[in-house]
């Protein structure tokens, strides 16, 4: 008789995350829509905003870890580019544009220096950023930033299948502007996306694996409202997002409203300052 795991209500686990202070944030080139290197950023403003956000995770229980910012790396503060752990395993991040070469190297050799185990990636890929884990699968981004070959890399890595997903709308370049994990639980994982920001083929792909997921509106998405952090209730979410917020309240999450407006100027939210250290089993 087939085994059935029934639906679990909406329940936080304690979190571990690696951030990046955002000291030398700035945009001074561009290589996402959102980057316009003639408009005027603020630093202290990033700064504060990043701060309110880390102590969020810290008032909800989370460990926060940081690593030393880079000068010279103004989107070094988007830590989830910075690598993929899984299973205490380190992936390290392969950047598409140089202009974020070193910071690959920067985040594996925090890692090593903790004593992690660390693989070296072989092919293009910005970590969490288009690499998101919910339940026992590993779904990859494609399309603007990570190849394709790095799903295959990550599959052998870790053991786990990958699902990739094209992404077709540079507006939402990596996986984590266009779809947020809100239960990695795998006896009740849970999404929300915007279907638009995916080809035809992996909209149909994410319509048969999770039925019930929460559709994002058009306003959630431009306000990159689905980079947002969940713990499996809580979920950071930006203060534009509202029509999610809503939404993922009716599924029994509490949102949690930060604003992250100046690093959006960068093209980042929530998710994007936090990279997930996920522990060995
Ligand atoms: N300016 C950065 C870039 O284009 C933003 C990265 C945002 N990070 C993310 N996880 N989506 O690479």
């Amino acid at each position: 008789m087939p085994i059935r795991s029934m639906p679990t209500a909406p329940g936080a686990t304690p979190r571990h995350y690696l951030m990046c202070e955002p000291v030398h944030y700035t945009v001074s080139y561009e290589i996402n829509p959102w980057m316009d290197s003639t408009r005027a950023t603020d630093t202290d403003l990033a700064v504060r905003q990043w701060r309110t956000l880390r102590d969020v995770y810290l008032d909800l229980g989370h460990t926060v870890e940081t690593i030393e910012p880079l000068g010279g790396y103004p989107d070094m503060v988007y830590a989830a580019n910075g690598a993929l752990v899984v299973d205490g395993i380190v992936y390290s991040a392969k950047f598409r544009h140089p202009e974020r070469a070193a910071e690959g190297p920067a985040y594996q050799k925090w890692f090593a220096d903790r004593g992690y185990v660390t693989h070296t990636a072989a092919q293009v890929n910005e970590g969490e950023g288009d690499i998101l884990v919910v339940g026992d699968v590993i779904l990859a981004g494609t399309g603007f930033r990570t190849d394709r070959a790095a799903h295959a890399e990550m599959q052998d890595l870790f053991g786990r299948a990958v699902i990739s997903l094209e992404l077709v709308d540079p507006h939402y370049y990596h996986l984590d502007t266009a779809l947020a994990v809100l239960s990695s639980d795998p006896a009740s994982p849970q999404i929300a996306y915007y279907p638009p920001a995916f080809s035809r083929s992996s909209q149909s792909v994410l319509a048969r694996m999770f039925p019930d997921a929460v559709i994002a509106t058009d306003r959630d998405a431009a306000a990159l409202g689905l980079n947002a952090v969940s713990d499996g209730l809580n979920v950071v979410v930006a203060p534009g997002a509202v029509d999610l917020a809503p939404a993922i309240r009716e599924r029994g999450y509490t949102p949690i409203p930060v604003d992250t407006s100046e690093l959006l100027k960068g093209g980042g939210g929530a998710k994007c300052c936090t990279l997930e250290i996920r522990p060995t089993p």
